[in-house]
């Protein structure tokens, strides 16, 4: 029974109501007696009803997976049959909009609800994300998560994958931007990222915006040269002459520093934790993805007598690729296909978990991408390594176009939302937050403003019209583009202000920088800003002409309005990816064993028994 639940909670109120009514109708008791009686009575009602509806959530996060790498979406080749049979189960989004399209201020927009800007987690420069372990910026400890809100109402709350939004702030251990910190209770995983130089032989991201044929004799040739200048400023200069004698030594320092940490990378950021212990450094990624699967059902299996929230935020399918054994050569699409085939078998896992603890019914699950593909990663060799973002243009680090933001996503809840449920109107990442929150009874904070919605009545089908008139795309720091769903109205406008200049000229992305950047030299300014019909053109190719000069004037009216108001409500913050922020800083660096190796392994996540494949 699809609604049977609703109709319980209707029923429940009403007889709520009614009891109240007969309560006050008795004459005899002193009054104010009675007012306090029904008053508790009210409460227990309502407490108990709540407690005994509140569901669990379970939410899968990919990193960089593009709307077009989901058979549910239309992707031919690749098996994703988990994804698919969540869909079909439940509600798939066709308009699902991430709040940035790089994963620290994404997923900061997710956990909070709001825009990135309102909180620092934008730059002003090339870096727009933590690249170091011992980094000192991170998602604001005044920022509240839904995980902090949910456990603070009486949910187990875990997480296990990809952190991603800092660690310390003024020591190595002080973990002030750790998970436990932002409301789980249970952390395993990764609180950096997944890199390339987390792996051996897979090349470096910080060469990765080099020409591809240099890529991997960068590392080398880099190495090279800063030997032989340290070798040659500490030997042959004059270090008896006292002038420069300090000057030498600091460089000297430096660059030993320098290489030191380029060649302990992997080691120093490269980390697998257990709640707040380095568990394996540098982490293994052999069967990293069954780790992952088993830790998050033996937190389902703990936890099962509920509530509970379980965030998922895997490993995949950011670049260096990996798959266990059973993955390897599995797909059409090389190492970038056995990963994604990967991923969706452990999404298929924990559902099936859910399903054998008999909990799928009272279980919200959410499975979404933090971005869309990123067009810039080839292998070595030129193949293909970034996700496909369908028809839409642009893809990972683009802030506006469609292919870095218009993510897949879907929404599962036997009990409450329909089956096969498709809906088109705009939903951004940041809905989840208000959502799940509602639906256990937790009031939003009332203190900030909270820019996702509630959007179950679209999920349910009791409306189809789009929570949000206006969503802001944003690269980094700049305002980019602006999309707007006239209430009452079948059209879909988006307006772009600039464009990324892709290079090498004439192909679609930005090859050698690897990830386009938002401002200066590197945009191209629209003046006036592109229109496009969504509706009639979701590739964004065809900007309106003079000829649909009034249509513009129009759109362009409604939405700098609509950019202005949203202006209003942001007020200067300290920027948490400030360089300053994101530099390596030695006395932040997490470190088990010995420095400077710091190797470690005692991860002891049983080795995978269930069934692969
Ligand atoms: C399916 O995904 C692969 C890998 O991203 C891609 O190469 C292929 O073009 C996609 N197929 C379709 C039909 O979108």
């Amino acid at each position: 029974m699809k609604h049977s639940k609703k109709r319980k909670w209707k029923a429940r109120k009403k007889q709520n109501e009614q009891t109240n009514q007969q309560l006050t109708n008795k004459k005899g008791l002193p009054k104010m007696l009675l007012h306090v009686f029904c008053i508790l009575l009210a409460m227990l009602v309502q407490v108990t009803s709540q407690v005994a509806s509140r569901p669990n959530y379970v939410l899968f996060l990919a990193d960089d997976l593009g709307i077009g790498d989901v058979g549910c979406y239309g992707n031919d080749t690749l098996r994703t049959p988990a994804i698919d049979h969540l869909a079909a189960e439940g509600v798939l989004l066709t308009q699902h909009i991430a709040a940035a399209s790089v994963c620290t201020p994404s997923r900061a927009a997710f956990l909070t609800g709001r825009y990135p800007i309102r909180y620092g987690m934008t730059s002003t420069t090339r870096l727009r994300l933590f690249l170091f372990a011992a980094s000192s910026g991170g998602l604001p400890l005044g920022e509240i998560t839904f995980a902090k809100l949910l456990k603070n109402h009486g949910y187990a709350t875990g997480m296990i994958g990809k952190w991603h939004l800092g660690m310390n702030c003024e020591k190595a251990n002080d973990h002030c931007y750790h998970p436990l910190n932002h409301g789980f209770d249970y952390f395993y995983g990764i609180p950096l990222n997944n890199l390339r130089d987390c792996h051996i032989g897979k090349g470096s991201v910080f060469t990765a915006g080099s020409k591809q044929n240099i890529n991997n004799a960068a590392p080398y040739a880099l190495g090279l040269f800063f030997t032989l200048l340290a070798t040659w400023l500490c030997g042959v200069l004059p270090i008896h002459s006292r002038k420069l004698l300090l000057p030498t030594l600091t460089l000297c320092a430096l660059l030993g520093l320098l290489m030191l940490f380029f060649s302990q990378f992997r080691n120093w950021n490269c980390i697998l934790m257990e709640n707040n212990e380095i568990i394996q450094q540098p982490i293994n990624f052999e069967n990293l993805t069954q780790r992952i699967v088993y830790q998050a059902i033996r937190f389902i299996e703990r936890n099962n007598d509920g509530p509970f929230l379980l965030y998922v935020p895997f490993a995949h399918v950011h670049t260096a690729h990996f798959a266990a054994n059973a993955f390897r050569g599995s797909s059409k699409h090389g190492v970038y296909g056995d990963s994604v085939h990967e991923l969706d078998w452990a999404v298929g896992e924990i559902v099936n978990a859910l399903d054998r603890l008999h909990l799928s019914q009272n279980t919200l699950v959410y499975f979404s991408s933090d971005q869309g593909g990123h067009l810039e990663e080839m292998s070595p060799t030129g193949a293909v390594f970034g996700g496909n973002n369908g028809i839409y243009k642009g893809g990972k680090g683009m802030g506006g176009f469609e292919g870095g933001i218009r993510v897949p996503a879907i929404l599962r809840w036997p009990e409450m939302l329909p089956a096969s449920r498709k809906v088109d109107s705009a939903t951004s990442n940041m809905d989840i937050f208000s959502t799940i929150l509602t639906l256990a009874g937790i009031p939003l904070p009332q203190d900030r403003i909270i820019d996702g919605k509630d959007i179950f009545p679209l999920l349910q089908g009791e409306t189809n019209e789009s929570q949000h008139e206006f969503l802001f795309h944003y690269c980094s720091s700049y305002l980019n583009a602006v999309r707007w769903s006239p209430p009452n109205s079948k059209s879909l406008w988006k307006v772009i202000y600039f464009s990324p200049i892709f290079q090498p000229a004439g192909s679609n992305a930005c090859h050698d920088t690897h990830l386009c950047h938002c401002f200066g030299d590197f945009v191209e300014q629209h003046e006036p800003p592109l229109v496009f019909d969504l509706i009639q053109d979701p590739e964004e190719c065809h900007p309106l002409e003079s000829k649909d000069f009034l249509t513009q004037q129009r759109v362009l009216d409604a939405v700098s309005k609509a950019v202005e108001k949203h202006q209003q409500s942001l007020f200067p913050v300290p920027s948490q990816l400030s360089v300053n922020n994101i530099l390596w800083k030695p006395w932040l660096q997490m470190c088990c064993g010995a420095l400077p190796y710091c190797t470690c392994d005692q991860d002891k996540t049983p080795p995978w028994e269930g069934r692969v494949l």
